[in-house]
């Protein structure tokens, strides 16, 4: 599901960024679009673990400076995903 939508948001033009546990899978992903993989921020991130999406988000606000969406195509309802 998570591929799908980011597919969907990748060709209406969105800037991405897409974590998962599974790198090679994230790879896959942004070479299915057609866009250069460069043109992702793509990183492998345990969803479960607390540590690693405090990382994630502090990263984001570094990197970017805003999220405007967040969709989580995983199992795990975390709470910082939710806040
Ligand atoms: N596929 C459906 O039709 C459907 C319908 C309703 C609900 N759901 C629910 O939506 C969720 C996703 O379903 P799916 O079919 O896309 O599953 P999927 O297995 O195709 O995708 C889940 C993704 O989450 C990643 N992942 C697993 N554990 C992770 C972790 N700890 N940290 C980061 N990434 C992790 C996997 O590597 C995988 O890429 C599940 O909870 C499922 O029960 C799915």
């Amino acid at each position: 599901m998570g591929k799908s939508v980011a597919l969907e948001c990748a060709r209406a033009g969105m800037k991405l960024i897409l974590v998962d546990v599974n790198l090679p899978g994230l790879k896959a992903t942004t070479a299915e679009t057609g866009f250069p993989e460069d043109s992702f921020y793509i990183k492998k991130v345990d969803l479960s673990k607390d540590a690693e999406v405090e990382a994630l988000f502090a990263d984001i606000a570094e990197k970017f400076g805003r999220l405007d969406y967040a969709v989580n195509g995983q199992w795990y309802r975390h709470a910082l995903l939710i806040r």
